[in-house]
């Protein structure tokens, strides 16, 4: 099995894409943090149903952990990481040097309105969004993919990508990929290994409570009183919520007659979740 080709610099990922171009190859890029599972994984196999080359972006990006977050034990599993990618026959991966994205004197930070200010992820992580927006603009800058794939795990995120992307006309297209899961429920996570046995076995509860929210709002419950079902169960289970809400699935504005979503962030002791359903409206 052939390792992916590891780039580090932007000038190799430059001169590499541009040889695939010339042959006519269409380009997909991954943007990851690495730790990777079956979540990443899919989104992998998504992109090579819809192109010729992949490339797989490894990078803890500091600019996106607040200082009281855990970027120093974030879990960095690279050999791992490339055994994973070679069995799915990745090209590439661009682990680039933290050099690469912010060299000495770097000094942009994007700051999106919609969907990144939405009361959600935002409440509570008030840089975040800064931080993803502008390492995923330097991504797709030095990638210039032709499709980037990101997870509906990350609701949010992945309205704010697209925002980003069509904000800045970025040439891109913006494909999301369905949200993995454990046999019981709950989301594929890098920091699901942050959860001891008996808060891995509570943490089923956050994917059980939307669909049974779900459920509940398909046959004409009122939202609010879903909304507030759902929390007082995640509550007896032993989950701090610091939201649970049922949003529109494009603007994650207010519920309108479209598509929604329910979208959901709770701690299970020191260890953050979040999740989401869709609604068909
Ligand atoms: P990371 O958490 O490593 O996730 C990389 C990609 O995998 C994201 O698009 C995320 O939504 C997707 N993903 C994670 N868990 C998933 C699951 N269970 N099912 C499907 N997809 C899943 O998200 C980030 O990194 C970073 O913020 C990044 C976009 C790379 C910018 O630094």
């Amino acid at each position: 099995m052939n390792q992916p080709l590891c780039l580090r610099t932007v000038v190799d990922l430059r001169a590499q894409v541009a040889g695939w171009r010339q042959q006519g190859l269409r380009v997909a890029l991954v943007p990851t943090m690495g730790a990777l599972h079956d979540g990443h994984l899919s989104l992998v196999r998504l992109a090579r149903q819809q192109a010729d080359r992949i490339i797989v972006s490894i990078f803890v990006n500091p600019t996106q952990f607040a200082p009281h977050e855990d970027f120093g034990s974030y879990p960095r599993t690279f050999d791992q990481d490339m055994a994973l990618l070679a069995q799915e026959q990745v090209e590439c991966v661009y682990a680039p040097l933290a050099t690469e994205i912010y060299p000495a004197g770097f000094d942009l930070s994007i700051i999106l309105g919609g969907p990144a200010t939405a009361g959600l992820e935002d409440r509570f992580r008030p840089t975040f969004f800064h931080g993803v927006a502008t390492v995923v603009a330097k991504l797709l800058s030095q990638s210039a993919p032709d499709i980037a794939l990101f997870g509906e795990k990350d609701f949010q995120q992945l309205a704010v990508i697209r925002k980003l992307v069509r904000d800045l006309d970025l040439p891109v297209n913006v494909i999301g990929g369905p949200t993995i899961r454990e046999t019981d429920g709950l989301a594929l996570s890098s920091r699901n290994v942050y959860l001891s046995s008996q808060e891995r076995h509570t943490a089923a509860q956050i994917h059980a409570c939307l669909q049974e929210a779900r459920t509940a709002l398909l046959q004409g419950e009122d939202a609010h009183k879903a909304c507030e079902e759902a929390k007082s169960q995640l509550q007896k289970a032993g989950f701090d919520i610091d939201y649970l809400e049922y949003r529109d699935a494009v603007t994650l504005g207010p519920a309108g007659s479209g598509a929604c979503r329910l979208l959901v962030a709770a701690k299970l002791g020191t260890t953050r979740l979040i999740d989401n359903i869709g609604i068909e409206g």
